[in-house]
């Protein structure tokens, strides 16, 4: 079971990044690796699913596909879901949570979705387990499930709590970036650790982290645990290996990273979240404002996301320093910039048109990342 490639997965992310998760897939070697809006699916191995819950930098979470099938109505969703052996999986004390969404589909109430998915499973077990009411008191398998255009797919989530949450970051500064987002950022701007990378408005220091953990190839899941860790039918030896490999696979070297923001707290907090995720040895941290940016560098990449004038500034403030930032840039050689934000104007401030735009989504907004090859 645990090498067979029969297994289908789906990784949910953000939108706009898509095609970041399945390159990242496919480096892997995962197999079929096809990619949808906000997720992907490839089919892999029990192990592989472990390898790429430890090692995936954008994608939200792991899921294992149970069934899919089509359904209009709540008795098509019913019988579809009592049709999985569920009583093969989850041992008689498993608690067992549905979540999911529906979108663009006939059954649109997501609770009574829901309800009706849990009484199928329900359902199933009984016939195994000869039990009127289930005590849940067990590990979590949580279900869940997505419902599009009246396909229904149902999942066991591998990840339990998201990856994003790498577990170095339980204090973050105001607009935080998610750390699957700052990764992407990363990957989109070829970083490996090769010449300097700076972010000038760090905050929490969610960039210059991912970078260096991008730079070390370390596993960013390496220090954190997963759900499918608890479940009975997933053996514990494969997460070892599944760690040793991704710790063989890490490399050493002198990498150049520059961290930086105007506020002092803001650098404090940055420092710590290093020291969690064991990076702060490999990236320097100073207070300044980056409209005085004037860094030297022989080939350098800035990844960085200054305040939107949305949270953090107003527009008008926003604006300025966008002109300001935009100034010392010009005046700045060999830099590459890639930049994230929602305001519109951004490129007549800054005073120099993007090479090219790639949309991506922060939480519920809408931005652009600006890229400048230099
Ligand atoms: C959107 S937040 C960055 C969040 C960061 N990416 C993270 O994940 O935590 C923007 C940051 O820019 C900083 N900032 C505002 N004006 C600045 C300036 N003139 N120079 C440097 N940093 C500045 C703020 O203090 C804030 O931390």
């Amino acid at each position: 079971m645990t090498n067979s490639k029969d297994f289908t997965f789906c990784v949910p992310c953000l939108f706009g990044v898509e095609g970041l998760v399945a390159d990242e897939l496919r480096r892997m070697n995962m197999q079929e690796v096809r990619a949808e809006d906000g997720r992907v699916f490839f089919q892999g191995s029990l192990a592989d699913c472990a390898a790429v819950n430890l090692s995936l930098r954008c994608g939200e979470r792991v899921l294992l596909e149970l069934c899919r099938f089509h359904a209009g109505t709540f008795d098509e969703l019913f019988e579809g879901t009592r049709a999985f052996p569920w009583d093969k999986l989850l041992p008689r004390d498993a608690a067992f949570p549905v979540s999911g969404y529906s979108l663009d589909s006939s059954l649109f109430s997501v609770p009574d979705c829901q309800r009706i998915i849990k009484k199928a499973v329900v359902e199933r077990m009984k016939q195994r387990y000869h039990l009127d009411h289930f005590p849940e008191s067990g590990e979590e398998y949580k279900i869940r499930f997505s419902i599009r255009k009246d396909q229904v797919h149902v999942f066991l989530d591998s990840s339990g709590t998201a990856l994003h949450k790498r577990g170095y970051r339980p204090a973050h500064t105001e607009a935080a970036l998610r750390e699957t987002l700052a990764a992407a950022m990363v990957k989109l701007s070829r970083y490996r650790g090769k010449g300097d990378f700076c972010d000038p408005f760090c905050g929490s220091g969610t960039i210059a982290i991912e970078a260096a953990l991008a730079a070390l190839n370390r596993a960013p899941g390496l220090y954190r645990s997963f759900a499918a860790e608890n479940w009975r039918f997933f053996d514990s030896k494969i997460w070892q290996q599944a760690r040793a490999s991704a710790i063989a696979a890490e490399y050493s070297g002198n990498y150049h990273i520059f961290a930086s923001d105007i506020d002092p707290r803001a650098i404090q907090i940055a420092q710590e979240n290093a020291v969690r995720a064991g990076v702060e040895h490999l990236i320097s941290f100073t207070i300044e404002d980056a409209s005085h940016f004037s860094r030297a560098t022989e080939h350098g990449v800035l990844v960085t996301n200054p305040p939107y004038g949305e949270r953090l500034l107003d527009r008008q403030q926003a604006e300025q320093l966008y002109r300001d930032f935009g100034a010392a840039y010009a005046r700045s050689e060999n830099w590459g910039l890639y930049l994230l934000s929602s305001h519109t104007e951004f490129e007549r401030c800054f005073g120099k048109q993007a090479d090219k735009k790639r949309k991506l989504y922060n939480g519920m907004i809408k931005c652009d990342l600006f890229m400048y090859y230099k």
